[in-house]
């Protein structure tokens, strides 16, 4: 099996820059693992658009195999617990990373990472959840450890067209929340209703007010984006309410005053879905299924392409112009 030849999207340093191309690889060029996984599915998150360019911040070595996320069966493996034929998915760890990733016919990796595909979810599913689902779900749990129980409470979720953003949507729809606010760059708002959010605002509506402490607009907020809208977001929280950090699409620096966290009480943390537990990570994928809808699932898929389609998804990630999953079909 190690020298047995199969396609990948291989990204490499040559001179001055990064160039990506589809190109034929061997089992024994993959990072180590004892588990070998012939590659069904695999999505595009904004991490491996960051993958794919010179001084992304991703890519700690290369030559390097992109695609943080996969779904596929198991066609080799010496893990306990798991079995030749095992349906599986991927998410986040070091894939795509530091480790060689699911953009590729066949992976390899340690039998920890991986999370056997709940038995009535299919592997496209799987992979349409990925990375993007568990973020979301992580910051749902941990916004409900803190209070988000009405299901009219107010809820704001940023980069509302982006993977993380409408997965956020999706899953808190599938909770019965009924007072969700999208706000999007984007001018077309269409996506956004047809994922059935009640409200949208624009970043320029939300960039208007600059005031320390503002009308208490949003109990609960999903952030996947930082930078200045995040400081116009803090003085809008209202009492007691919560905000979970999720990402940096529009930059990692944002100021604020301490007066929305001492005179409002107000709850901010960070969310990793990179390093969560085998354990927390299974609990998170229990949720997911049991939220999982085919209606969910055809709204939110923009896109399917193959390993060569992936540059031109990556670009428009790159500049925001992307609305909701790509998937990539390998096989
Ligand atoms: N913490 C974690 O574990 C974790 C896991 C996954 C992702 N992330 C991070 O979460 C963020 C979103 O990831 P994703 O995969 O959902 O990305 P994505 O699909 O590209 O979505 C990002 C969305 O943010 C908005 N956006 C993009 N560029 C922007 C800009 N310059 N200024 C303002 N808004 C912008 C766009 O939405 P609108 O056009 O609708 O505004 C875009 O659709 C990224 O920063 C990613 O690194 C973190």
């Amino acid at each position: 099996m190690s020298d047995k030849i199969f396609k990948a999207l291989i990204v490499d340093e040559q001179d001055d820059s990064v160039i990506s191309s589809v190109k034929e690889w061997s089992v024994d060029r993959l990072s180590e693992g004892d588990t070998l996984v012939e590659v069904d599915y695999s999505a595009i998150n904004y991490k491996d658009a960051l993958a794919t360019i010179k001084n992304g911040g991703v890519i700690r070595s290369y030559p390097m195999i992109p695609g943080i996320d996969f779904s596929g069966t198991i066609i080799e493996t010496t893990h306990d617990g798991l079995k030749v034929g095992d349906k599986v998915v991927v998410t986040g760890q070091g894939t795509g990373v530091s480790h060689t990733g699911g953009f590729s016919e066949i992976a390899r990796v340690p039998g920890e990472w991986i999370q056997v595909v709940p038995q009535e979810m299919d592997l496209k599913v799987a992979a349409f959840v990925g990375t993007a689902g568990i973020t979301a779900a992580q910051a749902i749990h941990r916004l409900e450890s803190i209070g988000l129980n009405d299901k009219e409470a107010s809820i704001l979720i940023t980069g509302a067209t982006g993977g993380v953003g409408s997965m956020a949507i999706n899953l808190l729809k599938a909770h019965g929340f009924t007072n969700i606010t999208a706000l999007s760059r984007k001018n077309s708002t269409d996506y956004l209703e047809t994922l059935g959010v009640q409200h949208i605002i624009s970043t320029d509506e939300m960039l208007e007010n600059t005031r320390p402490l503002q009308k208490q607009e949003f109990d609960y907020v999903i952030d996947t984006i930082g930078g200045v809208t995040l400081e116009a977001i803090l003085p809008k929280i209202s009492y007691g309410g919560g905000i979970a950090l999720c990402g940096n699409a529009s930059g990692i620096k944002f100021n604020t005053t301490v007066l929305p966290f001492i005179l409002r009480g107000i709850t901010m943390f960070g969310i990793d879905s990179v390093q969560l537990t085998s354990d927390e990570k299974k609990e998170l994928w229990q949720t997911i299924n049991q939220s999982i809808t085919k209606e969910m699932v055809d709204s939110t898929i923009s896109n399917e392409v193959s390993l060569e389609g992936i540059l031109s998804v990556t670009k428009q990630l790159l500049e925001g112009t992307h609305s909701g999953r790509t998937i990539v079909s390998i096989k």
